[in-house]
C-alpha cells in the first residue's frame, strides 16, 4: 500500500534556502519537512561571504554565535590583492566588505553584524541542526520526483534513494529550494530571462599553507591575472580562501565552447602552482569540479502553493558574494507569511507578496553580479594585456606599467581608474543592504522613497518610507545594548514609539486581540524599557516621538504614522487589516 506522509510546508532542498526555510518556519513553530537528494550538506565550500543581512537573520534566529565560532572573521576577509601570481608582483590591493576605513563606517551604522566568511560546508549544517531541533523532520537521500496540487494542498512523489521506494509527501505548501537546475521551478513553469552557461569555470579545492604570503594582507579572495585569466570563468583567476592559511578554492575559467577540459591531478596541481606562482609546490588536491556561469532571474516566484527561493530563481557568479545571502533572504521573506497564513492571521493573499517583493531582487543581483564579473576587462584593459598573444607579451605589458615613459604613466592612471571601479564587486554596499518593498504587505503614507544622496549601489541608505528595512542604531538601558533588529524579532510585528506615543500600547493590544496576532508595542525612551542610548534613533526615524512604526517579522517596516492620530486603534487595524488581507 502506498503511504503519505502529511505536514503543513515541505521543503526541497537542504542549500542555504531550504535549511534557511527550515529553520525558520521550525522557529515559528510550522511543521514541516525538509528532503535531500544527497546523503548529507553541501560537499564543496560553495559560498562563502557572509554579509550583514545575512547574519542580522542569523542573529535573530540566535544561532549568531555558532556562526561566527565557525566563520573566518571580518579583520581577517578584506585586504583583496590583485596579483600575477600569489608569491608574483602585486598589481594592487582594494580594501573589500566595508573593511577600508572610508567605507567601515558605513557599515557599521548600518547594522549590529560585520560581514564574515564562513564556506557551505560550515554553514549548512548549523542551519540544517538548528532546523531539525527546533522541529524539522529531515529526510536525506530523498529526492524530489514530481507534484501535483489541488485547492487544499500539493501531493509530492519522492524517491528513498536508500531503499528505492517512493512514497508521497502530502503538504499544505511546497518550497522549491533544489538549486540552480531546480526540478521544481520547472515542474511549475517558472518564466525566466537571460541564459545559462555563458561561461565555463572549474574548481579546484587543496590544501598548503601559504601563511607567508597572506599574514600581512588578509583575504578571502586573490585575484590573479595571467595568460588564460580573460578566458571563460568569473572575471580573472581566483584563489580563494577556505579556512586561513592552508585551504584553498581556485577558480579558473575555460571557454565554454570548447570540449571540457580535463581536469586530473597533474592539471589541478599545475593549474595551483601556477596561481600561486610556487612551481615546486606540495599540494594536496582534495576536489575539482566544472561549473557553467550563469545570468538568469526568475520574473514570478511562485505558482498557487508552490514556492522557489535561492538558485532556483536566480542563477549569477559569485561575484559580489550575493548567491547564498539572497538565498537565505528570500527564504526569510517567505516563511513569516506561510506561517500566517497557517495561522489563520492572514489570507492566502498575502503569499503573492513572495513574488512582488522578491523577483525585483533576484533580477538586481543576477545583473549586478554579471556586470561585475565583466568589469574585470576594465583591469585587463588598463594592464593592455587583452590583446597579448604570448605569455612574454602579457609580461612585458605588465612591466610597463612601471616604466618612467608616457605609456607607464598613462598605465599607471587606467589602474587607478580599473581598481576603483572594483568597489562596486567588493564595496557593494546599497546592493547588499537595500533591498526596498513594495507590494499589498507594505502600506505607503504617501512619501515617496527618498532620493539616494550617493551611489545606490555603492551607499546603502537607511529610512523608515514604508518598504525600508529598519534601520540600525544601538538601543538599550545600563544593562543591556541592543540594536534595533532586536526589538523587533521574527515571532511577531513589533510597533516602535516614543514616550509621546504611549497611547499606541493599548490599541495595538486591541487591534492583536482582535485580528488574533502576535503584536508587541516597544516605547523608546528614558525610563522606559528601551532607552534611546545615543541619541541615535531619534534622528534616524523620521517621525516625530508621538508617531509609530509598524515592523513586520522580516524587519521590513510595513507602515508608519507620522504621529499619533485621534484614534490610533483604527489607523492600526486598518493598516494590518490591509497587510494581512483580512477583512
Ligand atoms: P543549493 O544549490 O545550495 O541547494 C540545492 C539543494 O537542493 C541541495 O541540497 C540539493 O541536494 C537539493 N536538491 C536538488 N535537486 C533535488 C531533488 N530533485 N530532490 C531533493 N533535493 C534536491 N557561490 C558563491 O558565492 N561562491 C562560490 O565560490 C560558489 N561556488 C559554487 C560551487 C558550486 C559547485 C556550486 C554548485 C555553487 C556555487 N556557488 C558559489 C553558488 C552558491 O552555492 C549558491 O548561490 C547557493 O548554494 C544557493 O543556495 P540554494 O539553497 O538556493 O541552492
Amino acid at each position: 500500500a502506498s503511504v503519505t506522509v502529511e505536514t503543513d510546508v515541505l521543503i526541497v532542498g537542504s542549500g542555504p534556502a531550504g535549511s534557511a526555510a527550515a529553520l525558520f518556519l521550525s522557529t515559528l513553530g510550522v511543521p514541516n519537512v525538509m528532503i535531500t537528494k544527497y546523503r548529507w550538506t553541501a560537499n564543496t565550500p560553495r559560498a562563502h561571504i557572509t554579509n550583514q543581512r545575512a547574519m542580522e537573520i542569523f542573529r535573530d534566529m540566535r544561532i549568531e554565535d555558532q556562526v561566527l565560532a565557525d566563520a573566518t572573521r571580518h579583520r581577517l576577509v578584506g585586504d583583496t590583492v590583485f596579483c600575477t601570481s600569489i608569491a608574483g608582483e602585486e598589481i594592487g590591493r582594494i580594501h573589500t566588505w566595508g573593511t577600508s576605513a572610508a567605507r567601515e563606517a558605513d557599515y557599521r551604522l548600518a547594522s549590529p553584524c560585520l560581514t564574515v566568511d564562513i564556506p557551505q560546508t560550515y554553514l549548512e549544517p548549523i542551519l540544517v541542526k538548528n532546523a531539525t531541533m527546533r522541529g524539522t523532520q529531515s529526510r536525506f537521500s530523498t529526492e524530489y520526483l514530481s507534484h501535483t496540487q489541488d485547492a487544499d494542498g500539493v501531493d509530492v512523489q519522492v524517491l528513498d534513494r536508500l531503499t528505492g521506494t517512493q512514497y508521497t509527501i502530502r503538504a499544505k505548501y511546497l518550497i522549491g529550494a533544489d538549486g540552480a537546475r531546480s526540478r521544481v521551478a520547472a515542474d511549475i513553469g517558472l518564466p525566466y530571462e537571460g541564459a545559462m552557461d555563458i561561461a565555463g569555470s572549474m574548481n579546484i579545492t587543496f590544501k598548503a599553507d601559504i601563511s607567508a604570503y597572506c599574514n600581512h594582507r588578509p583575504s578571502v579572495l586573490y585575484w590573479v591575472i595571467q595568460p588564460g585569466s580573460n578566458v571563460g570563468g568569473i572575471g580573472a583567476g581566483l584563489v580563494r580562501m577556505v579556512r586561513p592559511w592552508n585551504e584553498w578554492l581556485i577558480v579558473w575559467g575555460y571557454d565554454i565552447n570548447d570540449e571540457p577540459p580535463v581536469v586530473d591531478e597533474a592539471a589541478a596541481t599545475q593549474i595551483v602552482r601556477n596561481l600561486l606562482g610556487m612551481p615546486d609546490l606540495d599540494v594536496e588536491i582534495t576536489g575539482t569540479s566544472l561549473w557553467g556561469n550563469n545570468e538568469m532571474y526568475a520574473t514570478h516566484l511562485q505558482s498557487g502553493r508552490v514556492f522557489c527561493a535561492g538558485d532556483a530563481v536566480h542563477r549569477h557568479p559569485p561575484s559580489n558574494g550575493l548567491g547564498s545571502n539572497t538565498s537565505i533572504q528570500d527564504s526569510y521573506n517567505l516563511a513569516w507569511k506561510l506561517a500566517a497564513v497557517l495561522k489563520g492571521q492572514a489570507s492566502p493573499s498575502l503569499l503573492d507578496t513572495y513574488s512582488t517583493e522578491r523577483a525585483p531582487v533576484a533580477e538586481r543581483i543576477v545583473k549586478r553580479a554579471n556586470k561585475s564579473s565583466r568589469e574585470f576587462v576594465d583591469l585587463f584593459v588598463a594592464l593592455g594585456v587583452t590583446e597579448a598573444k604570448t605569455e612574454e607579451e602579457m609580461v612585458r605589458q605588465i612591466e610597463e606599467r612601471k616604466a618612467n615613459t608616457p605609456e607607464g604613466a598613462a598605465k599607471r592612471a587606467a589602474l587607478v581608474k580599473a581598481m576603483e571601479l572594483k568597489n562596486y564587486e567588493f564595496n557593494a554596499h546599497g546592493v547588499e543592504l537595500g533591498q526596498f518593498y513594495e507590494s499589498s504587505a507594505v502600506v505607503s503614507d504617501g512619501t515617496p522613497r527618498p532620493e539616494p544622496t550617493r551611489d545606490p549601489d555603492l551607499y546603502y541608505q537607511a529610512s523608515t518610507v514604508p518598504g525600508s528595512h529598519l534601520p540600525h542604531a544601538w538601543v538599550g538601558d545600563n544593562k543591556r545594548k541592543l540594536a534595533m533588529m532586536d526589538l523587533a524579532p521574527y515571532t511577531r510585528f513589533t510597533l516602535i514609539t516614543g514616550i509621546a506615543g504611549e497611547a499606541w500600547e493599548n490599541a495595538a493590544e486591541k487591534v492583536a486581540r482582535a485580528l488574533g496576532i502576535d503584536l508587541a508595542t516597544v516605547i523608546i525612551g528614558p525610563g522606559r524599557e528601551i532607552t534611546d542610548l545615543y541619541y541615535d534613533w531619534s534622528k534616524l526615524r523620521e517621525i516625530d516621538e508621538s508617531g509609530a512604526l509598524l515592523v513586520r517579522p522580516d524587519k521590513h517596516i510595513a507602515w508608519r504614522a507620522a504621529v499619533l492620530p485621534a484614534d490610533p486603534e483604527s489607523a492600526l487595524r486598518d493598516a494590518l487589516t490591509q497587510i494581512l488581507g483580512q477583512g
